[in-house]
């Protein structure tokens, strides 16, 4: 058949051989398909018109594609009209275009006669890119973060997946909150998606909630998108400082103070929400002086120790601290100021402390005034006492019986010289010298025992 057509052809033309020409357009010819499925396979992209002005020459065609995949692409069905062939271009069966993979063919068609060849035409088929949806590696419904309450500006965090997008290097993202409870504290960066807080976020303010969340937008350039939640929860911060109102407490320690009594209650608050806090602890300072008197239990300052305390006095400082259990730990200090006003009963005697160690500032100075005057006094009535005994010993009698005359009496409460007439009247008895009763006047001491001795025998 065609060997026949090529032998008719020849022969025509041996009396007037003209060129094959294209018709209909003007090349060369640019159509512009979208890729994907909007353009489906079977689509008609061109139709090639073809024609020989020699009588019944209808030309043949052929092709050259770039590149040169293209002849993969398309199907081209030739018609023979009798007068002209056409050649109807189309998307092959199954084929779809990607403007990333190719985004331009070109077709060159040429006609041939049998002797002549045309020029080629230009078929230029453009492919438009739609755009692909973004997707999320790895894929992510949501995504979860934790911070501390804290200042309009600080970082919540930043996404933990990549955006994936088949559109390529041209196409860009923007992140947008596009809802959620947190929208009104969240804002996002809409270039990379990190997430900052848009307002201060107090947690101490019970208007604050724990956790929010916002859904995320991700918007390529064809205004296609991809969303993700983000959950953030908003922690309490150790943020406030124990406050205490007052920050002065006075009292006085009174004699019927008993230990144990709450001499103060120190009111302390710290406004941080959540435990440990807002958990206070009160302790004494350490270097605080005057710390051994009192206990402390929470709030309360009570009386622990008496013993050794000087009334009138004062007044003194103890100084209590106030600490919060946050980490770091806030605290403050309260100073108490304390005076022992003077005595107007007996203090009670019991304690619940061991016998005191005296200090400066403490010690009741009337009971050892006390002891020594008892201790002199009973030191008297025993040597008076020892006196009379040794009398009796000596004399056989505590007292003399009688006491001539007052003038008489020497210094000392045992010299009566009524001793004396009592010893003369024993001593007279056994013949004693005139002698010996002149010396006995004037001195008892040594010669007394052995006065006695004479006496007993
Ligand atoms: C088209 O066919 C002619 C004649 O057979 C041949 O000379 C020419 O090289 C062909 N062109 C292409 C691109 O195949
Ligand atoms: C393809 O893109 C061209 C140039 O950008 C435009 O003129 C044409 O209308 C587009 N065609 C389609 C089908 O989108
Ligand atoms: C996003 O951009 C902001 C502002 O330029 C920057 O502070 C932040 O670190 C960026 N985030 C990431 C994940 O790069
Ligand atoms: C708590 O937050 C609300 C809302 O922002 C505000 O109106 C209110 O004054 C805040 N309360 C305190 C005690 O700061
Ligand atoms: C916001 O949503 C979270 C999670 O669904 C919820 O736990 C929280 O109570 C909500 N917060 C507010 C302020 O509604
Ligand atoms: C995301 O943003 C795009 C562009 O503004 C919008 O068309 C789309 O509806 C949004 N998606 C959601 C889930 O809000
Ligand atoms: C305790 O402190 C609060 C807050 O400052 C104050 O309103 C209250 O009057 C104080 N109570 C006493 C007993 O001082
Ligand atoms: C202690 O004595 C003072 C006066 O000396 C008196 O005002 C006070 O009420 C007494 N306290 C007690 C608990 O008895
Ligand atoms: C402190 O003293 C107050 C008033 O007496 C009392 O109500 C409170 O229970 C005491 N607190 C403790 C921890 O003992
Ligand atoms: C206590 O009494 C002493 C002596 O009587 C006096 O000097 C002192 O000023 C008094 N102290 C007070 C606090 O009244």
């Amino acid at each position: 058949m065609k060997e026949t057509i090529f032998v008719t052809v020849l022969w025509f033309c041996s009396a007037s051989c003209t060129m094959p020409y294209f018709t209909t357009d003007t090349y060369p010819v640019t159509v512009f398909f979208t890729e994907g499925p909007s353009t489906p396979s079977g689509t008609i992209i061109h139709t090639f018109h073809a024609e020989d002005d020699e009588t019944s020459v209808v030309p043949f065609l052929n092709y050259t594609y770039d590149p040169i995949s293209g002849q993969n692409m398309f199907h081209i069905e030739e018609t023979n009209t009798g007068t002209e062939r056409t050649a109807v271009v189309t998307l092959k069966e199954f084929k779809e275009f990607d403007y990333e993979t190719q985004d331009t063919y070109k077709i060159t068609a040429y006609a041939f006669d049998g002797i002549l060849l045309s020029d080629g035409v230009l078929l230029t088929i453009q492919i438009n890119d739609t755009g692909e949806i973004p997707y999320l590696s790895p894929a992510t419904d949501s995504q979860s973060f934790e911070i501390e309450e804290n200042a309009e500006g600080s970082i919540i965090g930043s996404p933990s997946f990549t955006i994936v997008d088949t559109d390529g290097n041209q196409d860009y993202h923007t992140w947008t909150i596009s809802g959620g409870n947190g929208s009104n504290f969240v804002s996002i960066n809409p270039n990379n998606g990190t997430i900052v807080l848009a307002a201060d976020y107090d947690r101490d303010n019970t208007s604050y909630y724990e956790d929010i969340y916002v859904d995320v937008n991700i918007t390529d350039k064809y205004d296609l998108s991809v969303t993700t939640t983000y959950f953030i929860k908003i922690t309490d911060k150790n943020d406030n400082i124990p406050q205490c109102d007052p920050t002065l407490y006075t009292f006085d320690i009174e004699r019927n103070t008993s230990v144990g009594t709450i001499l103060s209650s120190i009111n302390c608050t710290d406004n941080d929400l959540t435990s440990p806090n807002n958990l206070l602890t009160y302790s004494f300072v350490s270097n605080s002086a005057n710390t051994e008197y009192f206990s402390i239990d929470l709030e309360n300052i009570t009386l622990a120790y008496i013993n050794d305390l000087i009334y009138g006095r004062g007044p003194y400082q103890l100084l209590v601290q106030v600490s919060d259990g946050g980490i770091p730990s806030y605290s403050s200090t309260v100073t108490l100021t304390f005076t022992i006003p003077n005595a107007t009963t007996l203090p009670p005697t019991t304690t619940l402390l061991p016998i005191p160690v005296y200090d400066d500032i403490s010690y009741d100075s009337t009971l050892p005034a006390l002891i020594i005057i008892i201790s002199i006094v009973g030191a008297c009535i025993v040597g008076y006492i020892m006196i009379l005994c040794w009398r009796w010993h000596t004399f056989g009698a505590c007292l003399p019986r009688h006491c001539p005359t007052s003038q008489q009496c020497r210094m000392c409460c045992t010299c009566c010289p009524g001793d004396d007439l009592d010893l003369d009247r024993v001593l007279s008895d056994r013949a004693v010298s005139d002698d010996f009763m002149q010396k006995k006047g004037s001195s008892f001491g040594l010669e007394a025992p052995s006065s006695r001795t004479k006496i007993s025998r």
